[in-house]
């Protein structure tokens, strides 16, 4: 069973089995079915954070729980859930429609609802765990339901719970999310939304303005997975001491970083641009011409091996020439 429509990278490798459910009876149902019940089990989300670098031997289950309510807490804040098979942008967009704030600076993220705990999405000054209450998982062992709260995730940068010790253990059912209803808490530090603000002539923003100024910078720098086969970044930002960044600042004048603490955040696309990737295809595979940290099936045809082996290439000199190891924020398969 061809799996190319199932991620956004448009990698055609194959399940043994697949099977998409729509409610937790089918998915227990699937997990109890005798014929795949000792097979390893992928779950598939929107497919926007995968890269299936061979055929999988195993069940494939689609998730396609949907569903959203909305329960009112007090006058100024309603929590908001979603069931994991509702697309990320579809639900940020219900939000706003309905005044709800919290997520806009999250718009246009691909995926689904039911993923975004998992690496805690994030972009434009705001993560999940800033408004995130709680899910629902089944638990994989005993086939229960469990609630996990803010704490018990473990958010990082681009990490959870359920890419380390949960990691395989459970699936997320259900999102629930704290939003704001009169009064926003409107954020605009981040450089690109201010200038974009302003090119829209926008002084007092509503959280539908800076969602569309993030819709617009996004789609002036990052490709449609639709158009170009691609998973976001590929890379995530990497964390070094502050004594290796005043050292590499000597050397190279330009690198920027952002401090915290005894350690600093190096934007992973200026090293891998500075590296001489940004724009470079080779074979099938390429780095995006407009920000280097984003890898694309270029021509279509793409096989998963093809993009790791480009991905390894990229880690290997940007090691060589600034000592930084990347690490590959994407779910190799
Ligand atoms: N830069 C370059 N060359 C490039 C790309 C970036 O020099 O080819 C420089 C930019 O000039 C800028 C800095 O790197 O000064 C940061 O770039 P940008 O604002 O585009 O953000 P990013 O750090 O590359 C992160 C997230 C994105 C998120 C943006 C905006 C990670 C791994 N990526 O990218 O998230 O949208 O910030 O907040 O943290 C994703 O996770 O899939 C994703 C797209």
């Amino acid at each position: 069973f061809s799996l190319k429509p199932y991620n956004t990278f448009g990698v055609d490798a194959n399940a043994r089995y697949f099977t998409e459910v729509h409610s937790i009876e089918e998915l227990i149902e699937a997990l109890n079915n005798p014929d795949t019940q000792t097979l390893p089990l992928l779950f598939i989300g929107g497919g926007s954070n995968i890269l299936l670098t061979k055929d999988f031997d195993g069940l494939a289950i689609k998730l396609n729980l949907k569903g959203i309510h909305t329960d009112p807490i007090n006058e100024n804040e309603f929590w908001v859930t979603a069931k994991s098979g509702e697309n990320w942008h579809e639900f940020v967009m219900f939000c706003l429609n309905n005044n709800f704030g919290g997520l806009e600076n999250l718009s246009l993220i691909p995926g689904n609802v039911g993923t975004s705990p998992i690496q805690n999405i994030g972009a434009y000054g705001t993560e999940i765990k800033d408004v995130f209450v709680n899910c629902t998982v089944l638990n994989l062992e005993n086939l229960q339901l469990e609630t996990f709260d803010l704490k018990q995730c473990k958010f990082g940068y681009r990490d959870s719970v359920f890419k380390q010790e949960g990691k395989g253990k459970y699936v997320i059912l259900d999102v629930t999310f704290r939003l704001t209803h009169r009064i926003h808490h409107i954020k605009t530090e981040y450089g690109a939304i201010q200038s974009e603000l302003e090119n829209l002539g926008i002084q007092n923003p509503t959280i539908q303005d800076v969602s569309r100024a993030v819709i617009n910078i996004r789609q002036s720098k990052l490709p449609d997975p639709k158009e170009i086969g691609n998973a976001g970044s590929f890379f995530k930002n990497p964390t070094i001491p502050l004594v290796q960044f005043k050292e590499l600042k000597q050397k190279f004048e330009n690198i920027q970083g952002y401090p915290n603490g005894d350690f600093v955040k190096v934007p992973a696309g200026w090293l891998i641009e500075q590296c001489g990737w940004k724009g470079k295809q080779i074979g099938n595979v390429a780095s995006h011409k407009l920000q280097s940290l984003v890898i694309i099936n270029a021509t279509g045809n793409a096989t998963g091996k093809e993009i790791f082996d480009f991905s390894t290439e990229i880690i290997n000199s940007v090691k060589e020439k600034f000592g930084i190891e990347l690490e590959r924020e994407v779910n190799i398969i």
